[in-house]
């Protein structure tokens, strides 16, 4: 196992009936930003729960910040903070809330001109304006994790941003918010944390029996819960696991000690940017064929895999690894989405090319757990994924 350090300052309040607890989190003199998308939470009744909680408080809202938050409308919201003197900022949505919120956080403190900086220069942010979150949609990790993905339409581009200052101060996750998700977007929070699971795990074997252990119970939860949540999402049981997994999958934790890859996220943003697919079924475009590509340098990884998540017995190595793929390539699938990029535009051709000159114009040369793995791979891979 590697070294490592781990901090992880985010208070978890879970569970059904915890919104009510948001006015013991939030300081009694601060001056509130509510942060919300395009207006689902007036729909399900998440905002009458959090706006009654903070009654006596100073609250400004702020709707509007779409899936793939935007900079420009994020630059509105950031003049808000200013001219209305807020101290305190509450993101009640999913992850693209969430982020947007993070960035505004980080925003709010930056002294340079041009906050877009803080993404294009990856300026770190050790200290941001303090928010907290009422998670309406279990995904991204967002709620307690200090990272952050912002989109800018003009220039096309999808960019991360993180830092230690951007951990939330507290996140409220509430199961029973997970009955009014439309199904797109239960696969996608399926599919999404999955992959985070995978990122952090589909490397080399390094002795972290903890790490592996604890990945693998995550992704075997998912597996469970999927076909109950897709089914009933006003399913207690499963939606507090699906809600929970998600958290888990990303919250740095089962990343301590252990290489990680993250490729598919890197390609996979280039195709949001590129395309608007969804974050999640980028992933799920990408996956199979990066796991194929690089069969020789995790092999191993897949072969456990197969054996401990799918309960694959049969065969070499080799034979267990290529299983592996197919399984996740399956689970994708049984939930409904599309794993070629041909199901989702028939606008590809050249898409690979596109996408390794993005990244070698962003010195992104060295992807992957060995950071090998060069643009010219990155094009082979999105090849393989038409
Ligand atoms: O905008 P509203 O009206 O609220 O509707 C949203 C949105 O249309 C809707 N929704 C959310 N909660 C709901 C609901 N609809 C009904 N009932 C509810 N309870 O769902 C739609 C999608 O929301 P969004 O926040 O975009 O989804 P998600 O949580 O999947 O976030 C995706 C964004 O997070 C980034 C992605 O790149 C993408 O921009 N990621 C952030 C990460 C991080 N910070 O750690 C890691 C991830 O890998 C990811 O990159
Ligand atoms: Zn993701």
């Amino acid at each position: 196992m590697k070294n490592f350090e781990f901090k992880n300052p985010t208070k978890i309040l879970f569970g059904e009936g915890q919104i009510a607890k948001v006015s013991s989190e939030v300081p009694a003199d601060a001056k509130i930003l509510l942060l919300f998308g395009g207006g689902s939470i007036k729909k399900n009744g998440i905002y009458e729960q959090v706006m009654s909680a903070l009654e006596g408080f100073d609250v400004v809202e702020f709707g509007g910040i779409p899936a793939n938050p935007e900079y420009a409308i994020l630059m509105e919201a950031l003049e808000v903070i200013k001219t209305k003197n807020i101290t305190y900022l509450l993101a009640v949505g999913g992850g693209s809330v969430i982020d947007g919120t993070k960035f505004l956080s980080a925003a709010a403190e930056y002294d340079g001109d041009e906050p877009w900086d803080l993404l294009e220069k990856r300026i770190p942010t050790l200290k941001g304006m303090p928010f907290g979150t009422v998670l309406t949609l279990p995904a991204t990790g967002s709620e307690m994790n200090s990272g952050a993905v912002i989109t800018r339409a003009d220039t096309k581009q999808k960019l991360t941003m993180g830092g230690a200052g951007l951990f939330p101060v507290f996140s409220i996750l509430d199961p029973t918010v997970v009955k009014s998700i439309p199904q797109r977007q239960l696969a996608n929070g399926l599919a999404d944390s999955f992959t985070h699971v995978l990122e952090q795990y589909m490397t080399y074997p390094i002795g972290a029996l903890l790490q592996d252990r604890i990945a693998e119970g995550i992704m075997q939860s998912l597996i469970e819960v999927a076909p109950v949540i897709m089914k009933d999402p006003t399913d207690y049981k499963a939606a507090a696991n699906f809600m929970w997994c998600c958290t888990m999958a990303l919250n740095g934790l089962i990343q301590k000690g252990v290489p990680t890859d993250w490729a598919i996220h890197m390609m996979g943003h280039e195709l949001t940017a590129l395309y608007g697919i969804d974050h999640a079924r980028t992933l799920a475009i990408l996956t199979g064929s990066h796991y194929e590509y690089n069969l020789e340098t995790k092999r191993e990884k897949l072969a456990q895999y197969a054996t401990r998540v799918w309960g694959v017995t049969e065969g070499s190595v080799d034979e267990k690894a290529k299983a592996g793929i197919e399984k996740t390539v399956g689970f994708f699938h049984s939930i409904g989405i599309d794993t070629k990029l041909s199901d989702y535009t028939d606008d590809y051709k050249g898409t690979g090319a596109e996408i390794a000159k993005r990244l070698t114009d962003r010195g992104m040369t060295g992807l992957g757990e060995h950071r090998s793995l060069t643009p010219a791979d990155a094009e082979k891979i999105v090849e393989m994924s038409y």
